[in-house]
């Protein structure tokens, strides 16, 4: 799924299952030693296909993915990258900073935000265009989709400028008819060089999942595709 929304500097690797043959470095091993067997398993399999992905991108030798500030994983120095994990699904996205500035992968199942989550995390104008997208278009959960879309910019935005952003400091726009998105970080937000106010992204769904992603260039600080 995720080939299908990144732009082809991106190397991703995706999984529907914990393969056995996943294993940590002791250093990993070390930041989940006290988690249950949910979080290890999520967290195992992460960093595997964090594994898969660098060797797409020539990182043949595995070595440990850590943990930064703010749970942000620790790639090598010249490369950047994102890991997301729910039910049945694991992917990790890489590419080599001489190709792109920042990218951000996220993964939902295709259901119903719980009660009050929508409120909590959409603008009222966005509010009114998931209501709008779920009467017009019920198949895909847009509310989990803007979630999700919220989620890859922060996880975009984080490696770049290491600030905090807030579920409503940026405004979505779905685009229903192409699997893209434009955001928009509103002008209460400290301006970032690294950053730019309005970024592009691509969705997709299938197997049960939402899935977003963002690719920012390095050269304009827009988004790859973006069209905007
Ligand atoms: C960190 C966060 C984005 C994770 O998203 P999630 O949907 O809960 O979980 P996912 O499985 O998709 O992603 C988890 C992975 O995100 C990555 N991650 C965690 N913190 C991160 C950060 N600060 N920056 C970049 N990536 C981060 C990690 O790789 C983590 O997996 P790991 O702990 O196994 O390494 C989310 O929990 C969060 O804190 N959100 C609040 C900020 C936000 O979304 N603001 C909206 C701005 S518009």
């Amino acid at each position: 799924m995720l080939e299908k929304i990144l732009p082809t500097q991106v190397a991703s690797y995706e999984t529907f299952e914990d393969p056995a043959e996943a294993t940590l470095f002791p250093e990993e091993e070390a930041l989940i030693c006290d988690s249950v067997d949910l979080r290890r398993r999520e967290f195992t399999t992460g960093r595997y296909c964090a594994r898969q992905a660098l060797a797409r991108i020539g990182y043949s030798v595995p070595q440990p993915v850590l943990q930064g500030v703010r749970g942000a994983p620790i790639w090598p120095r010249s490369v950047r990258g994102s890991i997301t994990h729910c039910r049945g699904y694991r992917a990790a996205a890489v590419v080599k900073v001489s190709e792109l500035a920042s990218v951000g992968i996220d993964a939902e199942p295709n259901l119903p935000l719980p009660d009050g989550i929508l409120e909590a995390v959409a603008l009222p104008a966005e509010q009114v265009m998931v209501k709008e997208l779920l009467t017009d278009a019920p198949e895909v959960r847009w509310d989990r989709l803007l979630f999700s879309a919220k989620e890859s910019i922060y996880k975009t935005w984080y490696p770049l400028t290491r600030r905090p952003l807030e579920f409503e400091d940026a405004v979505i726009d779905f685009d229903p008819a192409d699997g893209t998105f434009s955001a928009r970080l509103l002008s209460h937000v400290r301006s970032a060089q690294e950053f730019p106010r309005k970024i592009a992204g691509r969705w997709i769904t299938g197997n049960g999942l939402v899935v977003t992603a963002i690719a920012l260039s390095s050269a304009s600080g827009s988004s790859v595709d973006s069209g905007l």
